[in-house]
């Protein structure tokens, strides 16, 4: 049995949480990969929304294992305040998740160099969740991090203060006034919640999986165009968010990567700083924001709206491998007359279809046009029922990326979903 991995290919925010539910009920298990409570995933049925920061989005299945992987960074407050509100929904969650010992932590001085460094970097900011992420994989790449296995040691109270020491002498390059000590107690207190979780060797328990043909659904948090190689450096995240993070994050070999769903809106968002090629400033991206709904599940923040971009789009599914691409939020576009694609980019005169290396590069999109279908798709639970108009823009993706779209989602409930053959 191999590992499917599904992830977003754009800037994060694709709807990886109502997908990686709905497929859960196919998989025995389910990990996470990369990232860390800079990820929102929002999850609907039932009638009740959840949103997930730490926790793989399969914890709401009966029979699933959920494992949070050593390519994750976890604040323990907000993981535990997480697993509290699940438990408080009666969810067995000690019983249905595992963390990987390799998986660092995130310090509450993380989060203060976070605030410091984008404090710093005034009109150039990232524009972080300020979760601390980049500042725990900084610590990770440079040997100084703490890992949840760590957790047990004898000693690790006197290394969280060692590196805690550190911290506060790497804030010293910053005008930036913090209380160090701020949440240490419930950070501290936090750590001795998660120790009554399966603390595992993830590879072995993945790669005992594989070996017993257990099905493994690898889940991505934000999205390739934020891939600290590949998106839009710097305004990235930290971490390997690509098909490839799934090996490193979990420890399965490449040979055992098996399907790769390859999640995507049916226009784009982007929520802080970066170049962002179709984004809209008019009626239209206020419109689209309005209609999508679009204000951070993490941050609260408005989103950035544009029309998809297709040029980005072949770029993500070419770096994943992206064999099965899935549609979300059609339904938003709705209420559009005309819907746009951009196909190519004018850059200095010249029309390209390639994403370039300069972020601060002066983009000119170019467009397709297409009918919008002017009816509510919120109820359409058939193919069948799709409008032609809908039909088309999908078919016209399928061909530009040649790969078949084949789910497509039309509003946060699990019930909205088109599976295609
Ligand atoms: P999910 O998993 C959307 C963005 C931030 C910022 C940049 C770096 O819900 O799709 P960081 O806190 O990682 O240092 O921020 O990345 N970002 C996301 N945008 N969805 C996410 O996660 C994101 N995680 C980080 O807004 O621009
Ligand atoms: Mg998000």
């Amino acid at each position: 049995m191999n590992v499917d991995v599904v992830l977003g290919l754009q800037w994060g925010d694709e709807g990886k949480g109502k997908i990686v539910d709905y497929l859960a009920q196919r998989y025995p298990v389910i990990a996470r990969f990369q990232g860390g409570p800079n990820a929102g995933h929002s999850l609907h049925f039932d009638g009740t929304s959840f949103v997930l920061h730490s926790v793989p989005a399969g914890i709401f299945r009966n029979n699933t294992m959920n494992i949070i992987g050593n390519g994750v960074v976890i604040d323990p407050v907000i993981f535990a305040e997480e697993c509290r509100s699940l438990e408080a929904l009666g969810i067995p969650v000690r019983d249905r998740l595992m963390i990987s010992k390799k998986a660092h932590l995130i310090l509450p001085t993380h989060r203060i160099i976070d605030a410091a460094s984008e404090h710093s970097k005034g009109a150039s900011r990232i524009g972080s969740t300020l979760k601390g992420i980049s500042p725990a994989y900084m610590d990770k790449t440079g040997r100084n991090g703490i890992r949840v296995g760590d957790i047990i040691a004898h000693d690790f109270r006197d290394r969280f203060l060692a590196l805690k020491s550190k911290h506060i002498v790497f804030l010293r390059q910053f005008d930036y006034a913090y209380d160090a000590d701020q949440g240490e107690e419930n950070w501290l207190g936090a750590i001795e919640y998660m120790k009554r979780f399966p603390l595992i060797d993830a590879e072995y328990y993945l790669a005992d999986c594989l070996r017993e043909n257990k099905r493994v659904l690898a889940e991505g948090a934000q999205g390739t165009l934020l891939d600290i190689d590949f998106g839009s450096y710097p305004y990235v995240t930290s971490s390997s968010t690509t098909c490839a993070g799934a090996c490193t994050g979990l420890g399965f070999p490449p040979t055992r990567v098996g399907r790769v769903y390859g999640i995507f809106k049916a226009y784009c968002t982007r929520v802080g700083s970066g170049p962002f090629p179709t984004e809209l400033h008019d009626k239209t991206g206020e419109m689209l924001r309005e209609q999508g709904k679009e204000f951070g599940a993490t941050t609260g923040r408005p989103r950035r709206t544009g029309w998809l971009d297709l040029v980005a789009l072949k770029y993500a599914v070419t770096l994943n491998g992206v064999t099965d691409l899935i549609m979300m939020k059609a339904d938003v576009l709705d209420a559009f007359d005309t819907v746009k694609i951009a196909t190519s980019y004018i850059i200095d005169g010249k029309e390209i279809g390639c994403v370039p290396f300069d972020t601060h590069t002066p983009i000119t999109p170019v467009y397709r046009e297409f009918r919008g279908w002017g009816k509510n798709l919120s109820a359409i639970r058939k193919e069948e029922e799709l409008p032609y108009q809908l039909m088309a823009y999908i078919r016209f993706i399928e061909e530009a990326t040649g790969v078949p779209v084949k789910i497509i989602s039309l509003g946060p409930d699990r019930e909205q979903t088109i599976i295609r053959d």
